[in-house]
């Protein structure tokens, strides 16, 4: 990897993605040094909540041999003296190897980043970017698709806010496959990224309804509405209620049809998915871990 961190997909280029994704097999099969990371120290620093990101993180270090420090919010650091978040990761950047660092505000860790000589993962930074997230997305579309390309893919739900999209977006501008955008209308993806999806020649539209196109899929992504993004803004129940999948939309679509979902989910998809054939979504989580587990050995330049 180029870049000593990870802020934002577009840092890496298809064939990086592809080393971290094979690594992340590897470490999927168990074929791995259990001891890679030994005297290596990570720092967890969330300033929002998560389960996944932090607990595959953390994991996942630890796996490889290494140790964690951790902070969890302002309210149990010297921030809540009035310390500036800068100096807090200066800090942290002395006594750790390596930090992964979520906050609600975009563009944080590109900042934090500036104040330490150490890599920064960014763990999710408002409603912009989950770079690490859409390396598990990809890993896991290709696990149960055999490809990253020439597939059909829907893409669903909050766009405009949710940055696990975001980052997989990005990363879909390495690979040639057919898109379909569907979203409450205010929840449109960023003129930003469609543009950049026309500049690369990627096929995709944006679409009203998921049964006009759910016969000819191969992967749907789901996202929940990002309620803690947007306050009061828009009307939360209108948008959440606006889509619902259900396991009898998924009836007769291709055999190969699998349905993802960065999680946590609300009830933008039905509990009787869970345990059919089409959910992907708890594998994929579980596949965090592996290639979390391969993005900290990349960026301790272990692998
Ligand atoms: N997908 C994800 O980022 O989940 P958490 O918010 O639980 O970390």
């Amino acid at each position: 990897m180029k870049d000593k961190n990870l802020l934002t997909i577009e840092s890496l280029n298809k064939e990086e993605i592809l080393e971290i994704l094979d690594a992340a097999t590897l470490m999927k099969q168990g074929n791995y040094d259990k001891n890679l990371l030994e005297n290596n120290i990570l720092a967890s620093c969330f300033f929002e909540p998560s389960t996944r990101t932090r607990f595959s993180f953390e994991s996942a270090m630890y796996r490889l041999g290494g140790k964690v420090i951790s902070l969890n919010g302002e309210e149990a650091s010297s921030m809540k003296k009035g310390e500036t978040l800068f100096d807090t990761i200066k800090v942290l950047g002395s006594y750790a190897d390596i930090i992964v660092l979520r906050h609600p505000l975009e563009g944080v860790a590109k900042r934090a980043a500036e104040a330490v000589d150490k890599p920064i993962i960014n763990a999710g930074d408002g409603a912009h970017e989950h770079p690490s997230q859409a390396l598990i997305d990809l890993f896991s579309i290709r696990e149960s698709q055999g490809s990253l390309e020439n597939l059909n893919i829907a893409v669903i739900g909050d766009l405009l806010h949710g940055r696990a999209v975001h980052s997989l977006v990005l990363a879909f501008l390495n690979f040639c496959n057919r898109l379909f955008f569907i979203s409450p209308e205010e929840f449109s993806l960023p003129k930003s990224l469609s543009n950049k999806l026309r500049a690369k020649g990627i096929p995709f539209s944006f679409n009203k309804n998921l049964d006009d196109i759910i016969d000819n899929l191969d992967v749907l992504y789901v996202t929940r509405i990002q309620k803690e993004r947007f306050y009061d803004k828009y009307d939360y129940l209108g948008v959440k209620n606006s889509y619902r999948i259900s396991l009898e939309q998924l009836r007769g679509c291709k055999s190969n049809l699998k349905v993802f979902h960065p999680l946590p989910k609300v009830d933008e998809i039905d509990v009787n998915i869970d345990n059919s054939p089409y959910a992907y979504y708890f594998i994929q989580a579980t596949n965090g871990l592996y290639v979390r587990q391969a993005l900290l050995a990349k960026l301790l330049r272990k692998l």
